[in-house]
């Protein structure tokens, strides 16, 4: 299932659908304690909602017997998840140091400048999404970005002209709540 872009309502997202719920019921039953399931129970909320929306980390605490807090927790120790509606096409620029001395600043100041936003803003037409993250593991070809679920390495202002004409010429194919797993590198 595609996740809802990003489209300016403020309209309040719902929690888990009735199909959701009992996907994570189920699954939760493969581990000795439900909790575990948490990270599927983020991910089925972001796929409907496109964000990780309250309601949902709600109904996941529900479920899996925890408190809303230890949900939220997992929530924003992830990259994956977004707490906030992103735009069609997601672009995470590493800033992690060998990054930042490959380029990073300025691919992301060009990037900036490009699309008219600054990092954590979406473009008003909810197409684009410009934010930084922690290491992409993929440090021997800095400066890295990875934009859905593909990666750009050693990427050049000229090549970020290019991927953006064709970005705003074709949707993307692939459903971006499926990024990256890795940690914010919080702490
Ligand atoms: S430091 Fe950027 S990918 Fe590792």
């Amino acid at each position: 299932m595609a996740h809802t872009p990003y489209n300016g309502s403020s309209q309040r997202p719902a929690g888990l659908s009735e199909a959701a719920r009992l996907e994570l019921i189920e699954t939760a039953k493969r581990y000795p304690i439900k909790r575990s399931a948490v990270l599927h129970g983020l991910r089925l909320v972001q796929r409907e909602a496109g964000f990780v929306t309250e309601a949902g980390m709600r109904d996941v605490a529900s479920l899996l017997e925890m408190t809303p807090h230890e949900v939220y927790d997992v929530a924003t120790f992830y990259t994956l998840f977004h707490l906030r509606p992103k735009g069609e096409y997601l672009i995470q620029v590493c800033r992690t140091l060998p990054c930042a001395l490959g380029g990073a600043e300025s691919l992301l100041s060009h990037l900036e400048q490009r699309l008219g936003i600054r990092e954590g803003q979406t473009t008003p037409d909810g197409k684009f999404t410009l934010v930084t993250v922690e290491c992409l593991a993929a440090c021997g070809k800095a400066p890295v970005m990875q934009v859905n679920d593909d990666y750009h390495e050693a990427v050049t202002t000229e090549q970020v002209d290019r991927l953006i004409e064709q970005w705003h010429r074709t949707p993307p194919v692939q459903d971006a709540g499926n990024a990256s797993t890795r940690g914010k590198g919080r702490g």
